[in-house]
């Protein structure tokens, strides 16, 4: 049966469209949109008050499955994802057995096609097993549909051996994606070095640990060719280079995360919350106020949550000892929401931007716009509700967010995929 949504903001600034009209769901796709549609038949939802827009894609997830299913698996993920309004994300290979082949790449394709509440496109390893030390099936992947190649949860450490894999690579015209952390200069580094780290007596991981990586990077795209996205940058300095790289002309996107955003190493104290260790770390309000700019202005392509989920019982070990990362699907757009949009900082059509349009144009997805024959991957969000972060629990299977608590206004209500609704007033279907 046809699904007529009435009464919708809709923002798409791919189409120019900003403003309320009616869209129509024929099958998997938008059969019309328009200003008071009357369709017989059609089942109707009225949306009024809340807004309408291409659906929200995370490019930087992990799933964690294969492997580690104690944590995450693809069924709760995406679950989570839904949630929290996206309706695709990119999954991270730092799986067991690694996606460094075309079988792991099938396996999580098929595992989506299975139980996935959206849509699941695998990123594939750069080197075999993460080691940094000889080149993954990057054709065979590419074949069983990787859409990108990453080392993430590392960094490539030899500068030679990212230069072999962008220029072999490079042939199959999928973006590099960068973790970039040098491991020498990192050590043992838990939260940014810095006062924090002195007071807290908890090793330094230090701002130039990551810039160094982006600078190389830049340079080793600029010498191949190759298409580099510097995930998860937390630096002001970082967004400097990056800033510069594209400026000469490298073909360089960069990517935040709310965490870097909205949190910095001054929530870090005494009590030592392991949900705030993250890699990279939260770094200085300078910083975090740095990547909110570059955010707003366009240096920043995109937001994505580096949704990393651990089990209680690792987060619960000391700090030291606990592994890196925190949860973001559920939070990420009330977060944007709440601190970007709401306070007027930025538009609803900038937000569609960095959430939408730019994810799918960086992994060479189709697009999705809202305009008749396009796929109907929509996301619906009421921006005035008011929730609590960890309240009422969280789809994922973990819990390690650093924002619960955090009283959050906006939120997503209703997603489709594909024109199959996988979110129904804020319940998974
Ligand atoms: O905090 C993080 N956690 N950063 C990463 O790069 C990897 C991730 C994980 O896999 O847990
Ligand atoms: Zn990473």
């Amino acid at each position: 049966m046809a699904l007529l949504l009435k009464n919708a903001h809709v923002v798409d600034p791919s189409v120019e469209l900003d403003g309320v009209v009616d869209v129509l769901i024929g099958g998997d796709k938008i059969a019309e949109v328009g200003e008071n549609l009357a369709v017989e038949g059609a089942e109707v939802r009225d949306l009024s008050g809340k807004y309408l827009v291409p659906g929200l894609v995370d490019m930087h997830v992990h799933l964690r499955e294969p492997g580690y299913e104690v944590k995450e698996d693809i069924e709760s993920g995406t679950r989570a994802a839904a949630k929290g309004g996206f309706t695709g994300v990119c999954a991270m290979p730092n799986t067991d057995p690694v996606t460094d082949n075309g079988t792991v790449v099938e396996f999580v394709k098929s595992r989506a096609a299975e139980v996935g509440h959206c849509r699941v496109y695998p990123s594939g390893a750069m080197t075999r097993g993460l080691k940094g030390e000889a080149m993954s099936e990057m054709g065979d992947m590419v074949a069983h549909g990787a859409v990108a190649f990453t080392d993430d949860g590392r960094g490539v450490q030899g500068a030679g051996m990212l230069r072999r894999c962008m220029d072999y690579g490079k042939m199959f015209g999928k973006v590099f994606m960068s973790h970039c952390q040098d491991e020498d200069l990192v050590g043992h580094g838990q939260i940014n070095e810095g006062k924090v780290s002195t007071r807290l007596a908890l090793e330094g991981w230090p701002a130039a640990g990551e810039e160094l990586q982006i600078a190389r990077d830049i340079e080793i795209a600029k010498l191949t060719g190759a298409k580099l996205h510097i995930q998860h940058i937390s630096t002001a300095h970082g967004l400097e280079i990056v800033r510069a790289g594209k400026a000469a002309g490298v073909r360089v996107t960069c990517e935040a995360t709310p965490h870097h955003m909205f949190l910095t190493e001054n929530d870090l104290d005494e009590t030592y919350n392991t949900s705030l260790k993250v890699n990279p770390p939260l770094r200085t309000d300078e910083d975090a106020e740095a990547i909110r700019q570059g955010v707003i202005d366009g240096t920043v392509d995109v937001i994505v949550t580096d949704h990393a989920p651990h089990t209680p019982w690792e987060k619960a070990r000391e700090f030291e000892l606990a592994p890196f990362g925190m949860i973001g699907l559920e939070t990420s757009l009330s977060l944007v929401l709440t601190e970007l949009v709401n306070t007027g900082k930025m538009s609803v059509g900038r937000m569609v931007e960095l959430m939408a349009i730019k994810p799918r144009e960086i992994l060479g997805l189709d697009q999705v716009q809202v305009k008749a024959g396009s796929v109907a991957d929509l996301t619906v969000f009421d921006p005035t509700v008011t929730w609590t972060v960890g309240e009422d629990g969280y789809e994922s299977r973990a819990e390690n967010s650093g924002f619960a608590g955090r009283t959050l206004t906006g939120r997503a209500t209703d997603v489709f995929v594909g024109g199959k609704q996988t979110l129904a007033d804020g319940c998974i279907c």
